[in-house]
């Protein structure tokens, strides 16, 4: 590397693409959400006569993206800004980029367009309709096609036919901070959780429209051999077809015969009956996963429910009312609205016990049809373990007779 170049370049994708990108190892929190291994934010150059930048990255990171896309070009070169997705992470370094390259056009759609005028004002940003495209030269085009709460309103993915390669946005993202760039190059377990998580997390409440916009795609002529999402790496090869499979299981939500058990508890007895419910769920020959909220975070839950049949759910009372990680959780798995689940309640109270009650409330406001509940008062006797044991073998029995339709 001589004097004057810098440290950080761009990847090759393909032929005339190149990742600009940057890397937050840093992230430990997305919007409520845990990243333990960071992320990436994926900005992409397409070198045709026209030279286009398909997203931005988080502010602070801009002067990382720029650095990269001048080692490909002088970035005064760029005319096109496509923005697919307009959340912050995307284009916060949007107005910076926009003042320092001064593009010809920034497009969007029209969603798009005005979450950018929201957040920025002022920005000239130009409308694109589903299906329209935009000629780069050199053999290049640029296909836009929205995708409409996948997973904002604003959401549109790029395609790049003679590429055969799919700007997918969020879309088939995760928030790994990968520093080998296409998927073939990483651990497939990592992978496999983390784009789990992700869909869970940010994907799941919009569940139907992945199959229909899977569905749709080929109506557009998109039929990738590449996709490159906005966070984490790249698929490439046999790993396209993967992803999207992976895609359409988790977004039909099938039930599994696992049954996720979260669980907070204040003096030790709700966590008692989760034990018990656990062994009865395990004797009925489901699978029990069991988390206590001390120390399970709601988006590792929430990745759990993605593949599971059951929902069970103990909370002492405190003050008239379920527990506050209990609260934090059902409120958090209700936004994400996980499907095709049965449920149960149980824990323990010391004089008025509403907490069963609130819980199967709330569960049945998910569409969660609540197959039993259980209340103990204080300490749980050997009467109260067994009855915490059925509840969890009518929980195993109404999952595998879900499994038999
Ligand atoms: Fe990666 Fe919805 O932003």
């Amino acid at each position: 590397m001589g004097a004057e170049e810098k440290a950080l370049r761009a990847i090759p994708v393909t032929d005339k693409v190149w990742w600009v990108g940057v890397v937050d190892r840093e992230l430990d929190d997305f919007h409520g959400y845990l990243t333990p291994r960071g992320s990436t934010y994926n900005a992409y150059l397409v070198v045709g006569d026209t030279v286009a930048l398909i997203d931005t990255v988080k502010k602070p990171f801009f002067g990382q993206m720029m650095d990269r896309i001048a080692s490909v070009i002088d970035p005064k070169r760029i005319d096109l800004i496509v923005s697919n997705h307009s959340e912050m992470d995307h284009t916060g370094a949007l107005p910076e980029t926009i003042a320092a390259v001064e593009p010809k056009r920034v497009v969007a759609s029209q969603m798009g367009a005005r979450a950018i005028a929201a957040h920025f004002g002022g920005l000239q940003i130009e409308v694109v309709k589903s299906g329209e495209a935009i000629r780069l030269g050199e053999g290049l085009t640029l296909r836009f096609v929205e995708t409409r709460l996948l997973h904002w309103p604003d959401s549109m993915v790029t395609y790049l036919p003679e590429k055969k390669l799919l700007f997918s946005q969020d879309i088939m993202g995760m928030h790994v901070a990968v520093q080998k760039l296409f998927a073939d190059e990483n651990p497939e377990d990592v992978l496999v959780h983390e784009a789990a998580k992700y869909y869970a997390n940010i994907i799941m409440p919009y569940s139907d429209l992945v199959l229909r916009a899977l569905d749709s795609f080929s109506n557009f002529g998109i039929e990738p051999e590449i996709i490159a999402p906005d966070h984490g790496p790249i698929w490439r090869g046999d790993d396209v077809s993967k992803i999207i499979a992976w895609y359409r299981k988790w977004a039909e939500q099938a039930p599994t015969d696992k049954v996720v058990i979260a669980y907070d508890t204040m003096w030790g007895s709700t966590a008692k009956l989760a034990q018990a419910v656990a062994e009865g769920v395990r004797d009925a020959e489901c699978t029990p996963v069991v988390h206590p909220l001390s120390n399970a975070h709601r988006s590792d839950i929430a990745t759990e429910l993605l593949e599971s049949g059951a929902f069970v759910v103990g909370s002492p009372t405190i003050n008239n009312n379920m527990f506050p990680t209990v609260a934090d959780l059902l409120t958090y798995i209700k936004g994400l609205k996980p499907k095709n689940l049965v449920g149960a309640t149980f824990g323990s109270f010391g004089w008025s016990g509403e907490s069963v009650k609130q819980v199967a409330e709330a569960l049945t406001a998910m569409k969660i049809e609540v197959v039993d509940t259980l209340r103990v008062q204080y300490v749980p006797e050997e009467k109260d373990l067994r009855a915490a044991y059925e509840l969890g073998q009518k929980v195993a029995h109404a999952v595998k007779i879900r499994l038999s339709e």
